[in-house]
């Protein structure tokens, strides 16, 4: 296959990005992956509020009936849930909260029954402060084999009351805390990137890696198709540890990260600002052993990389043939509603990935950001992590959130590669913003004393039955963060069966992308339009999304699927439509 791509949108007329030179069918190359957030999903077992495995066997009926491919599954295992889970005290077990591992075996199998694939979380950064490791580290001496699994430094300062470094945790404070000797004295410090209850793993330590292997292994034996890589890009710190400033529009995860700015998409690769904490080369080494491991089981099985690396053509080095099969593309994510700027980012997603043989992917919301029905609609800056709130400022426009939403995912799951969907995006909800104070439980709140919200806006449970209890979350009408008064229409019982419905529009999509085989096609650019208009053709498809206020005329040919009901040939700002031409 030909391939006549180039660095940069320069918009000529018929220039064609061709997704992938490596030929391949793997399912996850073109994969929808639909990604649910355990505790928020279904509450199965009926009886505190919180999501479960059972809830989750039970209720996937409803995504074979949207049409996606995949599961993805948030961390269900044994956990303090200091961080929803993200704290793993022990990779090999379900949390009680969750059901048990014989509920997991029942959803593995009926996960595969019904024909979709299942990916896990894998959380190889850190652990929970409770995992025996952690534990059997703290009761073993200051340069022992256990401290030796974790990240232990002696601190600064004459009695070493200063941390080892001046490193901010993504959550707020330091990154480092202090251990208390037995015998009262304060002893060494220990590092968290995240939480205090999270501490960093020693990623150098031969013993560390071995215990992954197994870990993979474990969950590959028990049939998952692949593990989505919490914080990808972070397992390997920089030798000696050296003091870091971030600039001021650091976001929290890593990138750019200041949702509502332009992504990067020149930057230099290895730019002297990386800091010592991310993207170190060092990390690929563990990833193509992770690559060895999953080739031992037959079928396609993926690894995603939650890497929050910029630009593309860098986060690429994730994804190179020997690595991992995908990586999440927060540069698309961050994107703000532009057409020239999503044409550059879709333009050099297709480069940089097309480049090392892999697909691109394409997301819009998840568990750590402001869901797009929200984003898209606010005014003020908003760094990712920090989620909104009461009192933030430029409350987004619902109405017109929701409406850009619809036309941004009418564009996403037009383009060639594999996308993800969090949970009730397919229904539009919008973020929770008037969650109150003391229901919060983000860490991030915690540790910045309210200062910032964090992500408990979109992790709200969602909603089944607009008549019944928690909206038929779960029997018992409880709900571990308070759903909204006014999410009757937005349930999925509101929205099923009826025409124009968000739900309806994205099992349209979804239909539609699997009839015409867009996940494996090719973006070949139209031009002649307003900039603020993005249009291509992806083979029989030809797709036009306004993201101007001024509407355009539309080409001759059948309407397949428009965002919006429209009125004769012409799209509305904030509208998107596929057309056969
Ligand atoms: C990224 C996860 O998506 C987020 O929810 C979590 O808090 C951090 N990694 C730490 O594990």
């Amino acid at each position: 296959m030909s391939l006549d791509i180039r660095q940069g949108f320069s918009a000529p007329a018929t220039e064609t990005t061709t997704l992938s030179s490596a030929s391949g069918n793997e399912w996850w190359r073109s994969a929808v992956i639909y990604q649910i957030y355990p505790r928020s999903f279904a509450d199965g077992m009926g009886d505190d509020g919180l999501g479960d495995l059972i809830g989750i066997t039970e209720r996937l009926p409803a995504l074979v009936e949207l049409g996606v491919d995949a599961v993805w599954l948030s961390p269900f295992y044994t956990s303090p849930q200091k961080d929803a889970g993200y704290d793993v005290a022990d990779y090999c077990d379900v949390d009680p909260i969750f059901g048990t591992l014989a509920d997991f075996d029942a959803l593995e199998k009926r996960v595969h029954e019904l024909g979709l694939k299942l990916i896990v979380d894998l959380v190889p950064n850190h652990s929970s402060d409770q995992h025996a490791w952690f534990q059997e580290a703290l009761a073993a001496p200051e340069g022992s084999p256990e401290r030796d699994r974790y990240m232990f430094r002696e601190g600064k300062g004459l009695n070493g009351e200063l941390p080892p470094n001046n490193w901010d945790s993504v959550f707020g404070g330091s990154a480092w805390s202090r251990l208390t000797n037995p015998d009262g004295t304060p002893g060494q410090w220990y590092l968290h990137i995240f939480d205090s209850s999270q501490p960093d793993l020693n990623w150098q330590n031969p013993w560390v890696r071995e215990q992954f292997r197994d870990i993979l292994r474990f969950w590959l034996d028990r049939g998952v198709d692949g593990f989505r890589v919490d914080v990808a890009h972070g397992l390997i710190k920089a030798a000696g540890l050296p003091d870091y400033t971030a600039p001021a529009d650091g976001g929290s995860m890593g990138g750019s990260g200041t949702l509502g700015l332009e992504p990067q998409i020149d930057a230099n690769l290895d730019d002297d600002n990386t800091p010592p904490y991310w993207a170190q080369d060092g990390v690929h080494e563990i990833y193509r052993d992770w690559h060895s491991v999953l080739e031992e089981y037959e079928g396609d099985r993926v690894l995603c990389a939650e890497a929050w690396v910029e630009p593309l053509a860098k986060l690429a080095r994730w994804v190179r043939p020997d690595e991992m099969q995908q990586a999440f593309n927060f540069s698309y994510l961050e994107t703000p509603w532009s057409g020239p700027t999503m044409r550059a980012i879709i333009n050099a997603s297709l480069v940089a990935f097309t480049g090392v043989g892999a697909p691109s992917t394409w997301v819009m919301s998840n568990h750590d950001v402001v869901r797009h029905a929200s984003r898209l609609a606010m005014t003020a800056e908003n760094p990712q992590g920090h989620g909104i709130g009461p009192r933030s400022p430029g409350r987004p426009v619902r109405s017109l959130g929701l409406r850009r939403a619809r036309a941004a995912t009418t564009l996403m799951l037009a383009l060639p590669g594999s996308a993800y969907l969090y949970q009730g995006e397919e229904l539009g909800l919008p973020e929770v913003i008037d969650l109150p104070d003391e229901a919060r439980q983000d860490p991030t709140w915690f540790r910045t004393d309210g200062e910032r919200y964090g992500r408990d806006g979109c992790r709200v449970p969602i909603p089944w039955e607009a008549d019944a209890p928690s909206y038929g979350f779960g029997p018992s009408g409880k709900s571990w963060l308070p759903q909204p008064a006014d999410w009757a229409p937005y349930a999925r019982d509101s929205q099923r069966g009826v025409s124009g419905s968000t739900l309806e529009l994205y099992r349209s999509l979804l239909a539609g992308r699997s009839i015409a085989d867009l996940g494996l096609g090719h973006v070949e650019w139209l031009t002649g339009y307003p900039d603020a208009v993005v249009a291509f053709r992806n083979g029989s498809v030809t797709v036009i999304a306004n993201t101007g206020t001024e509407p355009v005329e539309l080409p001759a040919g059948e309407i397949i699927v428009a965002s919006e009901e429209l009125d004769g040939r012409s799209l509305p700002g904030d509208t998107a439509v596929w057309l056969r031409a």
